[in-house]
Protein backbone atom coordinates (compact mmCIF):
# COMPACT_ATOMS: atom_id res chain seq x y z
CA UNK A 1 0.00 0.00 0.00
CA UNK A 2 2.80 2.01 0.98
CA UNK A 3 4.51 1.48 -2.61
CA UNK A 4 1.70 2.55 -4.12
CA UNK A 5 1.11 5.92 -3.00
CA UNK A 6 4.49 6.55 -3.37
CA UNK A 7 3.93 5.65 -6.92
CA UNK A 8 1.38 8.14 -7.13
CA UNK A 9 3.41 10.66 -5.69
CA UNK A 10 5.59 10.32 -8.40
CA UNK A 11 3.46 10.16 -10.96
CA UNK A 12 2.20 13.64 -9.72
CA UNK A 13 5.45 15.33 -8.60
CA UNK A 14 6.36 14.68 -12.86
CA UNK A 15 2.89 16.02 -14.07
CA UNK A 16 3.21 19.83 -14.85
CA UNK A 17 2.56 21.85 -11.96
CA UNK A 18 1.86 25.63 -12.17
CA UNK A 19 4.28 27.60 -11.58
CA UNK A 20 6.92 25.58 -13.13
CA UNK A 21 10.31 27.55 -12.99
CA UNK A 22 12.38 25.32 -15.35
CA UNK A 23 9.41 25.41 -18.31
CA UNK A 24 9.25 28.92 -17.06
CA UNK A 25 11.93 30.34 -18.29
CA UNK A 26 12.91 27.87 -21.08
CA UNK A 27 9.24 29.56 -22.52
CA UNK A 28 10.92 33.07 -21.66
CA UNK A 29 14.27 31.92 -23.67
CA UNK A 30 12.14 30.76 -26.68
CA UNK A 31 9.22 32.95 -27.29
CA UNK A 32 9.80 36.36 -25.64
CA UNK A 33 12.32 37.47 -28.31
CA UNK A 34 12.08 41.21 -29.14
CA UNK A 35 14.27 42.59 -32.27
CA UNK A 36 17.55 44.47 -30.84
CA UNK A 37 16.69 43.24 -27.23
CA UNK A 38 18.96 41.60 -25.33
CA UNK A 39 19.30 37.95 -24.92
CA UNK A 40 19.90 34.70 -26.98
CA UNK A 41 18.73 36.01 -29.85
CA UNK A 42 20.60 39.33 -30.01
CA UNK A 43 23.84 37.53 -30.63
CA UNK A 44 22.34 36.49 -34.06
CA UNK A 45 20.86 39.19 -34.87
CA UNK A 46 21.50 40.34 -38.01
CA UNK A 47 22.32 36.04 -39.01
CA UNK A 48 25.64 37.50 -39.67
CA UNK A 49 26.73 38.57 -36.36
CA UNK A 50 30.36 37.30 -34.86
CA UNK A 51 31.25 37.60 -31.42
CA UNK A 52 34.96 36.24 -31.30
CA UNK A 53 37.88 37.92 -32.32
CA UNK A 54 36.71 41.66 -31.98
CA UNK A 55 33.82 40.31 -34.62
CA UNK A 56 36.08 40.82 -37.11
CA UNK A 57 36.36 37.46 -38.73
CA UNK A 58 34.53 38.03 -41.93
CA UNK A 59 33.25 35.08 -43.34
CA UNK A 60 32.16 33.25 -39.51
CA UNK A 61 29.49 33.46 -37.63
CA UNK A 62 27.59 32.84 -34.39
CA UNK A 63 24.49 31.06 -35.93
CA UNK A 64 27.20 28.86 -38.01
CA UNK A 65 28.92 28.12 -34.91
CA UNK A 66 25.84 27.11 -32.88
CA UNK A 67 24.25 25.34 -34.93
CA UNK A 68 28.08 23.58 -35.46
CA UNK A 69 28.66 23.30 -31.56
CA UNK A 70 25.30 21.63 -31.29
CA UNK A 71 25.79 18.91 -34.31
CA UNK A 72 29.25 17.44 -32.94
CA UNK A 73 27.87 17.51 -29.47
CA UNK A 74 24.78 15.33 -30.72
CA UNK A 75 26.39 13.20 -33.61
CA UNK A 76 28.72 10.98 -30.79
CA UNK A 77 24.86 9.97 -29.76
CA UNK A 78 25.58 5.75 -29.71
CA UNK A 79 21.46 4.14 -30.35
CA UNK A 80 22.63 1.20 -29.51
CA UNK A 81 23.74 1.84 -25.91
CA UNK A 82 22.59 4.98 -25.24
CA UNK A 83 25.65 6.82 -24.41
CA UNK A 84 26.71 10.26 -25.68
CA UNK A 85 24.22 12.54 -27.64
CA UNK A 86 22.97 16.30 -26.60
CA UNK A 87 24.33 17.17 -23.33
CA UNK A 88 26.89 19.68 -23.69
CA UNK A 89 29.87 17.49 -23.24
CA UNK A 90 31.35 19.51 -25.89
CA UNK A 91 32.37 21.80 -23.43
CA UNK A 92 35.18 19.11 -21.97
CA UNK A 93 38.69 20.77 -23.34
CA UNK A 94 39.37 16.62 -23.90
CA UNK A 95 36.32 16.44 -26.29
CA UNK A 96 37.31 19.59 -27.86
CA UNK A 97 40.96 18.23 -28.58
CA UNK A 98 40.29 15.79 -31.00
CA UNK A 99 41.07 15.86 -34.70
CA UNK A 100 37.10 15.44 -34.91
CA UNK A 101 36.60 18.29 -33.27
CA UNK A 102 38.69 21.29 -35.11
CA UNK A 103 38.19 24.81 -34.87
CA UNK A 104 37.64 27.75 -32.43
CA UNK A 105 33.71 27.29 -33.09
CA UNK A 106 32.69 25.35 -29.61
CA UNK A 107 34.96 27.84 -27.61
CA UNK A 108 32.76 31.03 -29.00
CA UNK A 109 29.76 29.02 -28.84
CA UNK A 110 30.15 28.19 -25.55
CA UNK A 111 31.88 31.91 -24.40
CA UNK A 112 28.04 33.42 -25.78
CA UNK A 113 25.45 30.09 -24.63
CA UNK A 114 26.97 28.75 -21.71
CA UNK A 115 26.04 31.59 -19.63
CA UNK A 116 22.43 31.14 -20.16
CA UNK A 117 21.93 28.30 -18.00
CA UNK A 118 20.25 28.34 -14.46
CA UNK A 119 19.88 25.90 -12.09
CA UNK A 120 16.55 25.52 -14.09
CA UNK A 121 18.06 24.96 -17.90
CA UNK A 122 20.94 23.09 -18.57
CA UNK A 123 23.62 23.78 -20.81
CA UNK A 124 22.80 21.16 -23.40
CA UNK A 125 19.11 22.78 -23.25
CA UNK A 126 20.84 25.96 -24.34
CA UNK A 127 22.72 24.83 -26.98
CA UNK A 128 19.64 23.56 -28.70
CA UNK A 129 17.38 26.79 -27.78
CA UNK A 130 20.23 28.35 -29.72
CA UNK A 131 20.18 26.36 -32.42
CA UNK A 132 16.57 26.90 -32.91
CA UNK A 133 17.14 30.77 -32.57
CA UNK A 134 19.56 30.49 -34.86
CA UNK A 135 18.18 28.65 -37.53
CA UNK A 136 14.95 30.85 -37.31
CA UNK A 137 17.03 34.13 -36.98
CA UNK A 138 18.85 33.14 -40.15
CA UNK A 139 15.35 32.66 -41.90
CA UNK A 140 15.17 28.86 -41.78
CA UNK A 141 11.65 26.92 -39.97
CA UNK A 142 10.96 27.09 -36.60
CA UNK A 143 12.11 23.60 -34.93
CA UNK A 144 10.01 22.09 -32.50
CA UNK A 145 11.82 22.29 -29.07
CA UNK A 146 11.27 20.16 -26.13
CA UNK A 147 13.43 20.83 -22.67
CA UNK A 148 15.40 18.27 -20.23
CA UNK A 149 18.16 17.72 -21.48
CA UNK A 150 20.77 16.13 -18.73
CA UNK A 151 24.52 17.84 -18.70
CA UNK A 152 27.31 14.82 -19.39
CA UNK A 153 30.02 15.29 -16.33
CA UNK A 154 32.24 13.89 -18.11
CA UNK A 155 33.43 13.26 -22.21
CA UNK A 156 31.65 11.10 -24.55
CA UNK A 157 33.16 8.69 -26.66
CA UNK A 158 34.55 10.00 -29.92
CA UNK A 159 32.11 9.27 -32.78
CA UNK A 160 31.62 12.59 -34.63
CA UNK A 161 32.02 11.76 -38.72
CA UNK A 162 34.51 13.74 -39.63
CA UNK A 163 34.22 15.99 -43.06
CA UNK A 164 35.61 12.79 -45.67
CA UNK A 165 33.50 10.11 -43.61
CA UNK A 166 30.05 8.96 -44.86
CA UNK A 167 27.23 9.64 -42.23
CA UNK A 168 25.94 5.92 -42.87
CA UNK A 169 28.03 2.69 -43.49
CA UNK A 170 28.41 2.07 -47.39
CA UNK A 171 25.16 0.46 -49.01
CA UNK A 172 26.46 -3.10 -50.29
CA UNK A 173 26.23 -3.23 -54.02
CA UNK A 174 24.05 -5.02 -55.99
C1 LIG B 1 27.71 1.66 -29.75
O1 LIG B 1 27.62 0.88 -28.61
C2 LIG B 1 27.77 -0.52 -28.84
C3 LIG B 1 27.50 -1.22 -27.50
O2 LIG B 1 28.34 -0.70 -26.49
C4 LIG B 1 29.15 -0.79 -29.41
O3 LIG B 1 29.28 -2.19 -29.68
C5 LIG B 1 29.33 -0.01 -30.69
O4 LIG B 1 30.64 -0.16 -31.18
C6 LIG B 1 29.06 1.47 -30.45
N1 LIG B 1 29.05 2.16 -31.74
C7 LIG B 1 29.93 3.13 -32.01
C8 LIG B 1 29.79 3.76 -33.35
O5 LIG B 1 30.77 3.50 -31.22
Amino acid sequence: MFRLALLACFATANAYLWPNPALDQVDSLLYEILPGTTGIASFVQPCNTFSAFGGTNSGRSNAADWIRTAYHDMATHNITDGTGGMDASIRFAEEQARLENPGTGFGNTLSVLAGFSTRYVSIADILAIGTVIAVEECGGPQIPFRDGRVDATEPNFPGVPEPEQPLLPALPSC
